[in-house]
């Protein structure tokens, strides 16, 4: 008689299923530097137009055949493109998503997780150890320092976020937060992803764009480009030194996580300053329960926290934590709504 398999195998060795769990989560960054090398070639791209050999790839994407086939097979057995019978490769549903210009801007995640951050989460036991963040040990200064003169990380970090930024700032734009408002301010606004979106959807409402340079270069044709620059300030600044008055709704959108909360106190204290006693922040940022449990959310929840860990300096934080952070500032947490987009807004007003 048979009995049941309870177990994969792996290497020719069956192991148990909580064997095979750590063993999964362990050679994670194999499949993910395997699905980085493709992204950032642009194989799904290559793949457009119907099924390839893996030499013909490598001609298009300037890489050499057999290596490439070996990556490959290893994405077909992980589930992302398939190998047909004649050996050639072809897109499937995943590999599509890693298309330049798929709607999800997945390839532009992928490549911004395989680079820089890649390289940090090589170092998070040096963080654990000492503290020190690991990218700032690895690149010899913090991220936004590092993106003054790698303007091309820069680039990819906004890609990134842009994808993140767009269905969130759909809701903000269709939610009542912004009953009443005629100028929001984007505080740290990136390349204007969030106040292009709320602009087109609220004819009513002006926008001011809070950024560094290099930001705000990227931010300028995008805007243009939405139809909404005669209705958006571009304003150069340092949300630690001051932000523009006269707005009746300020937004924080993952920002706070990128500093401790000494920093993120600071912040506030800014917005605060420039806020008339009827104006009101909306912070939005993950909000982590009190108690973690194992679910896909929380995972996803806790893995950003990591990348604050290790990558940016900073932390995802609970209810508990955001209401302690606004007290310091002069704030108060009014209320809390979680959109079916992610990211929670958080709504303070003046204490
Ligand atoms: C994680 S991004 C979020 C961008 C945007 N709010 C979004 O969610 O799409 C953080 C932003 O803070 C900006 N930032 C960092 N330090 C800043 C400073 N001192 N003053 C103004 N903006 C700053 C960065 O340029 C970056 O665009």
């Amino acid at each position: 008689m048979f009995a049941v398999p309870s177990a994969r195998a792996y290497d020719g060795v069956t192991v148990p299923p909580a064997e095979l769990k750590v063993l999964e989560i362990a050679r994670g960054y194999q499949l993910s530097q395997a699905l980085y090398a493709v992204a950032k070639l642009g194989v799904a791209d290559a793949l457009d137009a119907g099924p390839l050999t893996a030499e013909a790839i490598a001609e298009t994407v300037d890489a050499r055949a057999p290596e490439l086939r070996r990556v490959l097979r290893a994405l077909v057995a992980a589930g992302v493109f398939c190998e047909l019978e004649d050996g050639r490769f072809e897109s499937n549903d995943a590999a599509a998503a890693l298309r330049a210009r798929a709607p999800g801007g997945m390839r532009d995640v992928v490549v911004n997780f395989g680079e820089e951050m890649y390289q940090s989460f090589g170092e998070l036991l040096h963080t654990v150890r000492t503290g020190e963040t690991a990218f700032d040990h690895v690149y010899g200064a913090p991220l936004f320092e590092y993106y003054a003169t790698h303007p091309e990380t820069e680039a990819s970090a906004a890609a990134r976020m842009r994808a993140r930024t767009l269905p969130v700032a759909r809701e903000l734009a269709a939610s009542d937060l912004l009953r009443g408002a005629n100028t929001l301010v984007d505080v740290g606004g990136g390349t204007g992803t969030l106040v292009a979106e709320v602009l087109r959807h609220r004819p009513d409402l002006a926008g001011v764009l809070l950024e560094r340079p290099g930001m705000l270069a990227l931010a300028q044709p995008y805007l243009a480009e939405q139809g909404v620059a005669d209705r958006c300030a571009l304003v150069e600044g340092d949300f630690f030194a001051s932000i523009p008055a006269g707005g009746e709704v300020y937004v924080l959108k993952s920002v706070l996580h990128d500093w401790d909360d000494e920093r993120c106190v600071a912040i506030l204290r800014t917005c605060r300053a420039a806020m008339d006693d009827a104006a009101r922040l909306i912070v939005v940022e993950l909000i982590l329960p009190e108690r973690m449990t194992a679910a896909a959310p929380m995972l996803s929840a806790a893995l950003l926290d990591l990348i604050m860990l290790a990558y940016a300096g900073g932390r995802e934080r609970t209810r508990a934590e955001f209401t302690e952070l606004f007290d310091q500032a002069g704030l108060r947490l009014a209320s809390t709504t979680a959109p079916t987009a992610g990211p929670a807004f958080i709504a303070a007003v003046a204490a």
